[in-house]
């Protein structure tokens, strides 16, 4: 699929007021700077629409991007990132979890992980969360142009038998990404093209 036009919609901290059009939705969730802003400009081919960061902590609202006036890609706010106060830590996981606990249209969640990190337990505790509540998900791990292949395959397997060990028969479908050299966006997109056409 071609991205041909990716227009921001609405951003804010409250469920009720995203889109109401009820077009197919999906969203990128992942702990902060573990490149979600990043990945939604590749695959869209717009360097500057959603607002990435060195620093952890840039994206603190849930965006809605409509893509070919057919569907809408969401960029939320990281979960996890250390440096923010408890209260606005609380403020963030609330809206986070209405959004995923209401939003009637979000069709597929991708979970993004750094791909050079061993299982963390905050990952682990969002799927979880997202299995308990049936919210369906794929993995996205993501800054593959950071490490080796032999490294990728080896943090993969490491993922596969942990998900096996907890709440999972076998490993969600995954996707391996970089924002760098747009590894892995024809794939994705292909991916939810096929979902959009079921
Ligand atoms: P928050 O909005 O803070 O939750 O972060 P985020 O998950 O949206 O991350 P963001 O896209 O802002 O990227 C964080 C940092 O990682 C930035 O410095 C990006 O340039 C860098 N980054 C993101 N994706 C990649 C990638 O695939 N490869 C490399 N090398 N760097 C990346
Ligand atoms: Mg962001």
């Amino acid at each position: 699929m071609k991205i041909k036009t990716a227009d921001f919609v609405i951003s804010n901290s409250d469920v009720a007021k995203c889109p109401k059009e009820r077009l197919a939705e999906y969203a990128f969730i992942g702990r902060s700077n573990v490149g979600k802003s990043s990945l939604i400009n590749m695959l869209t081919g717009q360097n500057k629409l959603a607002k990435t960061s060195g620093r952890p902590g840039k994206t603190q609202l849930i965006n809605h991007f409509k893509i070919n006036n057919n569907w809408f890609l969401v960029d939320l706010p990281g979960y996890g990132y250390a440096k923010v106060s408890k209260s606005v830590k609380k403020t963030f996981q609330s809206f986070i979890k209405n959004y995923f606990l209401q939003r009637e249209q979000l069709i597929c969640t991708f979970v993004l992980i750094d791909c050079r990190h061993e299982p963390q337990k905050i990952d682990m505790e969002f799927m979880e969360f997202l299995g308990e509540n049936e919210i369906p998900f794929s993995i996205i791990f993501t800054k593959s142009d950071k490490i080796k292949l032999s490294e990728l395959n080896r943090n993969i397997k490491n993922y596969s038998k942990k998900m096996t060990q907890t709440l999972w028969e076998e490993m969600p479908k995954y996707f391996i990404t970089s924002a760098t050299s747009s590894d892995g966006k024809e794939e994705l997109l292909t991916y939810i093209d096929e979902i959009n056409q079921q």
